[in-house]
């Protein structure tokens, strides 16, 4: 997710410092983003300098303090609010006074994440779609505390990187995930109950209710793990039956099957 928030902002013109927690992680994201703006050359779609320029934007690291120079920050790390709330206090500490700090958490309160710093003012949520560099929708959240120059900016910036923002308030799930989570967790329930496989549950959304890709290779995108997170944590936060994971979402993501990354989920994958 971090990588194709990173192509989208390169793509718009923007210079962007990458963290990545492991050198390999940092040579990784820069291979995808290349191969990604490749085939927009191989499709006519933009020029070989063009992708020089591009890829000349981005700045991959490991060291956190890199980011001081930066005036937007978007955190897109592991999906658990202690981890963000580690990491909030120090970028706080690292960047400029006037930074507005984003989380694109899929289903966290982004009040929690904000009340981590000194300056919860300067935190919003700003919630891209997986594939970020295909999906148009960001949400743009406000938090309880958020300024409102905060969010203009937020609402600004995904403009300016040729997204379709929304504006919405910090509740479970905010607009999208409060909807399809539940509906996901639907479709595999009748895999069981209708029993029925995932390549005919897949083709019965997508011939019979016109969804772009089925549900199962859907979820195997989005990440069995990360699903199954922000299903646990709607449900936590709501209560409705509907929002928990499905026991067979949480075996799978016990036993490693995690989607598209890790190469197997519902169907298997050669590469990520
Ligand atoms: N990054 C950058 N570029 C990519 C890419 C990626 N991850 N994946 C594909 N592309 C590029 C490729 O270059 C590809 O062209 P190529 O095949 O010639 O190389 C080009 O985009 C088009 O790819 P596809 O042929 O796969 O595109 P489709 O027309 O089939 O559309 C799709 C793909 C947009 C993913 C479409 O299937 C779709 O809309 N699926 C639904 C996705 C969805 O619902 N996402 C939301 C998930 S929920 C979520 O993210 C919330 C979170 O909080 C859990």
């Amino acid at each position: 997710m971090g990588a194709g928030i990173a192509q989208v902002a390169v793509e718009a013109g923007y210079d962007v410092v990458g963290r990545e927690v492991a050198e390999e992680l940092c040579a990784g994201a820069r291979e995808r983003i290349a191969h990604f703006l490749q085939r927009k050359v191989e499709k006519g779609q933009m020029s070989d300098e063009e992708r020089e320029a591009t890829l000349a934007r981005l700045s991959l690291t490991t060291e956190l303090a890199r980011l001081d120079a930066c005036d937007f920050v978007v955190e897109a790390i592991v999906e658990d609010l202690e981890a963000k709330r580690r990491l909030f206090p120090e970028l706080e500490s690292i960047v400029g006074a006037e930074a507005v700090l984003a989380t694109n958490t899929s289903a966290l309160s982004v009040t929690e994440i904000a009340s981590s710093i000194g300056t919860p003012e300067r935190v919003v949520g700003m919630h891209f779609f997986n594939p970020a560099p295909l999906m148009p929708l960001v949400e743009v959240v406000r938090a309880e505390l958020s300024s409102e120059d905060a969010f203009e900016t937020a609402y600004a910036l995904a403009a300016a990187l040729g997204k379709r923002p929304i504006r919405c308030h910090d509740t479970p799930g905010f607009v999208v995930n409060r909807v399809l989570i539940p509906l996901l967790n639907d479709c595999i329930r009748a895999l069981d109950e209708a029993r029925v496989s995932p390549e005919d549950l897949d083709t019965a959304l997508s011939a019979g209710a016109g969804w772009p890709m089925g549900p199962c290779r859907l979820v195997d995108l989005v990440g069995i793990d990360v699903h199954v997170h922000a299903a646990e944590a709607l449900y936590e936060k709501l209560r409705e039956p509907r929002m928990a994971p499905p026991p067979r979402l949480v075996a799978m993501k016990n036993a490693g099957l995690l989607g598209r990354k890790s190469g197997r989920g519902f169907y298997e994958y050669e590469s990520a």
